[in-house]
């Protein structure tokens, strides 16, 4: 934890800022070099195709979205490596944020050449129990003329490209849920990510939602 202290409070100025961030994991660190291994033992049988909410129609969804998912769990030790790395920064930006975050819950993306992930939120207001995204880009040797890249909007204008990043090995780009339209541009080659999402506790009554 101490060593990425410095990462973590720049996160929480970015964030207290503009409410969104683009930084780069030190190379080194060991919750980074962990989900490469992992991404080298993962097969494709391991990914499936990605959904949009709760709906089933795979024809629209194929419009939106063409990645492949694998959600990260505590049970697998590479993994769990990172959901706690994830965990620290929860528990940092909490206390410098107030942001009351709860859970977190992450999956690897792979875009196949052509696959793009058109302009979308990830959280609705009102309804929005999901309050930080999180990309992780897990992509080294990423070029110009790659495509891939994630665009993000502006969330008073949603016409309006604020920033373009490509997912470049250790960049990881926080940023609140409801606020910014993002799109993935389409890939020229295989696209891998992380892609996650800070929770509130919505518990009702005792029930804990999101489950843990
Ligand atoms: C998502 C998403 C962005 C990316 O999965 O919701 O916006 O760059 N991913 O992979
Ligand atoms: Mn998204």
């Amino acid at each position: 934890m101490a060593t990425s202290t410095n990462l973590f409070e720049q996160i929480a100025l970015d964030l207290q800022v503009h409410g969104v961030s683009i930084q780069s994991l030190d190379l080194q660190e060991p919750a980074l070099l962990a989900l490469s291994e992992r991404l080298d033992i993962l097969s494709q049988q391991d990914f499936h195709k990605a959904g949009i909410g709760r709906q089933e129609d795979h024809m629209k969804n194929e419009q939106v979205r063409r990645d492949k998912i694998h959600w990260l769990e505590a049970s697998d030790p590479n993994e769990a490596l990172f959901l706690t790395y994830m965990q620290d920064l929860k528990v940092y930006l909490n206390r410098r944020l107030f942001l009351g975050l709860f859970s977190y819950e992450c999956h690897f993306a792979h875009y196949e050449p052509g696959a793009f992930y058109k302009k979308h939120l990830d959280a609705f207001k009102g309804e929005a129990n999901r309050i930080l995204s999180t990309v992780l880009y897990l992509n080294p040797d990423w070029q110009e003329g790659d495509g891939g890249e994630l665009a993000i909007y502006d969330p008073n204008d949603s016409e309006q490209v604020l920033l373009i990043v490509p997912p470049s090995y250790g960049t990881l780009v926080t940023f609140l849920s409801d606020e910014f339209p993002h799109e993935v541009l389409p890939a020229k080659k295989a696209r891998y990510s992380i892609a996650g999402w800070f929770r509130v506790n919505t518990s009702v009554a005792g029930n804990i939602d999101p489950p843990q």
